[in-house]
C-alpha cells in the first residue's frame, strides 16, 4: 500500500479522514521532535545523511535512499497492508475473525504491551546518541543513523496505536514516552537492558545483534496477535529491523574479520599493540549482552505469558507454521531450572512456558549467527570458537535470578564465581582498552583499525561513498 507523504504526517492509514486522530498526532509531533534534538544524534543533526525512507508497505521496493538532514526525516506511520479475513490463530479464540477495535476487557493489557515495546524504541536512540563522535567509518555512521531514525519510527507505530486506539490513557502513555530517559534515576525507561550504556562502538554492534534481535521476537509475537492494527504495525516494524539486525551481525562479524587478519599478521593472539580487539575480548562482551539481553524475555513460567497467549493477544514466534493446537492446553514444555545446585531439566505446562518458547527460538537464532561467525575464524585458519554462555549466566530474571551460573553451565559458589568473573565479563581494562580505540574516522573508504570493511556498500554503493556530508567541524 502506498504511502501518503502529502500531508504533515506520512501515512498508509488514511489519516486525512479522521481529524481528532490526525489533530492529536499533530499536536504530540512537536514534542517528539524536541525529544529527537534534545536526545537524537548528538553533533550530527546538521549532516546530510544518506538514508533510506519507506514509500510503500510491500515487499518490494519499499525503500528510497537520499542525502535526509535527520531532523527532516519523514516519520510516519505504515502499517502493513490487512490481510483479508485474517482470523485468530491461536488461543480461546481462534478460528474468529480478528479485531478491528481494541476488545475492552483486555485494554489494560494490550496497551501494558504496546507502552512496554515502544518504550524500547526511544531508548536505543538514546543511549546511542554519543556514537557518532567515534565513527569507526561513514559507512557505519550512516547505518548508526539509519538505525536512530527507524527507532524513532517504531515509536510513531506504537505511539498511533496508542492515540487512535486508547483514548485518553493511550495519549497519556505517549506522552510519558517521551519523558522517561534511558539510565535515568528518577524516570529511567522501563526494561533494564534499555537503561544500560552503550559506550562503545563493539557494545552497539554487540546491542544490535543481541538486543535488537529480542525485538525482532517479541515483535514477531505481536504480529500474530488477534488485535490487527497491532499485527499490521509490528509487521512493518520487522522489515525494518532486519537491517538493524545485519547491522549487529556484521559489525561483530568484521571486528572478528580485522583481529583473525591482525593475529595472522602479527603471529600473535594479543592484538591489541595493533589497535586490534582479541578474540577474549569480543568473547566476553557476547557473554554480557547476551545474558542482559536473555532477561527480556521475562521468567520461565509465567501467567501473564499464558494469559496473553489466551486471550489472543500475544502469540508464539512464527505461530501459524506450527503444527499443534494452538492453545496448549494440554501440552507440556520442557525448561531448565536450578535444582540443589545442579541444572536439571523439567517439564512444564506449555501454556506457562511461552516466555521460554520464545527464549528458545530467540537462542536458536543467536547459535545460527555464532556458527557464522565462527566460520569467520575458521577460514582464517585459527583455532578459536566463540560460545554463548549457558542461559542460565548472570541472570537477573526468571528461575536462574541471583544463582551462580558459570558461561558452561555449573553452578559455583560466590566466592568462585568472584575469583572467575574477570574471566567472563569485560574488565574495567577490557573497556577501557575498547573506548581506547574508539578514534573518529570519518575520510570516505577508511575504516578504523579494529574493524574490517564490509562486504558491500549500501543500496549498491561504493565502499567509499560519501553516505554523511557536511560533517560537523571537531
Ligand atoms: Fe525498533
Ligand atoms: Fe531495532
Amino acid at each position: 500500500m502506498s504511502i501518503n507523504y502529502s500531508g504533515q504526517i506520512p501515512n498508509n492509514v488514511n489519516l486525512a479522514d479522521d481529524r481528532r486522530l490526525q489533530r492529536a498526532l499533530e499536536a504530540w509531533q512537536p514534542g517528539f521532535l524536541q525529544w529527537w534534538s534534545e536526545m537524537g544524534p548528538e553533533s550530527f543533526q546538521g549532516c546530510d545523511v544518506y538514508l533510506r525512507t519507506a514509500t510503500s508497505t510491500d515487499a518490494q521496493g519499499w525503500a528510497t535512499f537520499g542525502y535526509v538532514k535527520m531532523p527532516d526525516y519523514r516519520w510516519g506511520i505504515f502499517l502493513a497492508d490487512p490481510e483479508p479475513d485474517r482470523r485468530i490463530s491461536f488461543g480461546q479464540h481462534k478460528g474468529e475473525p480478528v479485531w478491528r477495535e481494541v476488545p475492552g476487557e483486555h485494554r489494560g493489557v494490550l496497551r501494558r504491551l504496546i507502552v512496554t515495546q515502544g518504550d524500547t524504541e526511544p531508548a536505543s536512540v538514546e543511549q546511542q546518541r554519543h556514537l557518532g563522535r567515534t565513527c569507526p567509518s561513514l559507512y557505519d555512521l550512516r547505518n548508526l543513523f539509519q538505525v536512530n531514525v527507524e527507532e524513532g519510527r517504531h515509536l510513531w507505530a506504537m505511539v498511533y496505536l496508542l492515540h487512535a486506539y486508547f483514548g485518553r490513557d493511550g495519549r497519556e502513555e505517549a506522552e510519558a514516552l517521551l519523558r522517561r530517559r534511558s539510565g535515568n534515576a528518577d524516570n529511567p525507561r522501563i526494561l533494564g537492558a534499555f537503561n544500560e550504556k552503550t559506550p562503545d562502538w563493539l557494545s552497539y554492534f554487540m546491542f544490535t545483534h543481541f538486543t535488537d534481535r529480542d525485538g525482532k521476537y517479541q515483535l514477531a509475537s505481536l504480529a500474530e496477535s488477534g488485535f490487527d492494527p497491532l499485527a499490521r504495525t509490528c509487521r512493518f516494524m520487522l522489515t525494518e529491523e532486519a537491517h538493524h539486525l545485519f547491522v549487529g551481525e556484521s559489525g561483530v562479524s568484521r571486528v572478528i574479520g580485522c583481529t583473525c587478519q591482525l593475529m595472522k599478521e602479527h603471529n600473535t593472539d594479543r592484538v591489541g599493540e595493533h589497535d586490534g580487539i582479541d578474540l577474549t575480548i569480543i568473547q566476553k562482551y557476547i557473554n554480557f549482552h547476551y545474558s542482559v539481553s536473555l532477561d527480556l524475555f521475562g521468567s520461565e513460567l509465567s501467567t501473564n505469558a499464558a494469559n496473553y497467549y489466551t486471550a489472543g493477544l500475544k502469540g508464539r514466534f512464527k505461530e501459524t507454521d506450527r503444527d499443534d493446537d494452538h492453545q496448549l492446553t494440554s501440552s507440556g514444555y520442557a525448561v531448565l531450572k536450578p535444582d540443589h545446585g545442579v541444572i536439571v531439566q523439567t517439564e512444564q505446562p506449555a501454556l506457562i512456558a511461552l516466555n521460554e518458547t520464545l527464549r528458545d527460538s530467540y537462542i536458536a537464532d543467536c547459535e545460527r549467527a555464532l556458527t557464522r561467525w565462527n566460520k569467520v575464524i575458521r577460514e582464517a585458519g585459527i583455532s578459536f570458537e566463540l560460545k554463548l554462555p549457558h542461559r542460565g549466566f548472570r541472570r537477573s530474571i526468571g528461575e536462574f535470578a541471583g544463582v551462580n551460573v558459570t558461561p558452561d553451565g555449573q553452578i559455583v559458589t560466590d566466592e568462585e564465581w568472584q575469583r572467575r568473573t574477570a574471566d567472563w565479563m569485560p574488565t574495567r581494562a577490557d573497556r577501557e582498552f575498547v573506548a581506547s580505540l574508539m578514534k573518529p574516522t570519518t575520510a570516505p573508504g577508511q575504516f578504523a583499525s579494529w574493524i574490517a570493511p564490509p562486504a558491500r556498500g549500501i543500496n549498491h554503493q561504493a565502499l567509499d561513498f560519501e553516505y554523511v556530508t557536511a560533517l560537523p567541524a571537531n
